[in-house]
């Protein structure tokens, strides 16, 4: 099974993201994942759909995505809105109430997408509700393999302007996770950049976003604001067979193209 993985778009109806056209960007996406990746079975979004939050970005994003050729999975971000989030996005039946979390059943492999936003913080929370929810799709899934997609990392990564904005219980999410050995893997948002490590002995990696990236930590740098590094995007090209993964960064479009366009 093939599942695209797209990080982070901060989409906007209009403007630009930290000098980025959120609109470029994801469309080059869309048309790059259509071209070569059509025979995907799934696209998984892991967060930060929008950049603002309005009920016009929806909207514009919802008119964007459409256009990809394959059915498609969006998730909460620290920038997401739950309301309008499940107003004006597809958001499966089986989410649980309250949440945008929710399983997507595949033959090969169960799909766990969660809910790590917590309401007016940039930093994440998997509160007690959340966690009942996966312990019970955790304890269902048995020996099928099963994949987690979350947004917040439960752990830092070494990135000073962004380990604070963390899940703020992970280690307790980790500690309940790695339980669990049907857990394969973490596709992990937020951080705009690719990390990929092992962490409670879960492989994880993170994606670099659609529209700009985050440098890498330099300790000569200066870490007091946050400039984005002049990197391109990229997409994640996920396989499946038999319990095990790989995955594939795919860049789909270079650097320049939407940045700082009028
Ligand atoms: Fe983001």
């Amino acid at each position: 099974m093939k599942i695209i993985w797209m990080s982070d778009p901060h989409f906007a109806l209009d403007g630009l993201v930290l000098g980025h056209d959120p609109r470029v960007r994801l469309q080059a996406a869309i048309a790059h994942i259509n071209a070569h990746h059509g025979d995907a079975a799934m696209c998984v979004i892991s967060g930060d759909m929008v950049n603002r939050g309005t009920e016009a970005d929806y909207k514009g994003l919802a008119k964007c995505l459409s256009d990809l050729a394959m059915p498609y999975y969006p998730m909460m971000g620290n920038h997401d809105s739950r309301e309008l989030f499940r107003q004006l996005l597809p958001v499966p039946d089986t989410a649980m109430y309250g949440f945008i979390q929710y399983q997507v059943k595949t033959p090969e492999a169960h799909v766990l997408c969660l809910d790590t936003h917590k309401t007016g913080s940039d930093a994440g929370e998997f509160c007690e509700a959340r966690r009942t929810w996966l312990l019970d799709r955790l304890r269902d899934a048995g020996a099928t393999p099963t994949f987690l997609f979350m947004h917040h990392p439960p752990m830092p990564l070494g990135l000073p302007t962004q380990d604070t904005d963390n899940m703020e219980d992970g280690q307790a999410f980790l500690e309940m996770v790695s339980t669990f050995g049907c857990v394969k893997y973490m596709f992990v948002g937020h951080v705009h950049r690719a990390i990929s490590g092992t962490v409670g002995g879960i492989p994880f990696s993170t994606m670099r976003s659609v529209l700009y990236q985050a440098p890498p930590p330099r300790p000569e740098w200066n870490w007091d604001t946050f400039e984005p590094s002049k990197e391109a995007p990229s997409i994640g090209v996920i396989q499946i067979k038999a319990g095990s993964v790989t995955l594939q960064f795919d860049q789909f479009c270079r650097y320049e193209l939407g940045v700082n366009a009028s």
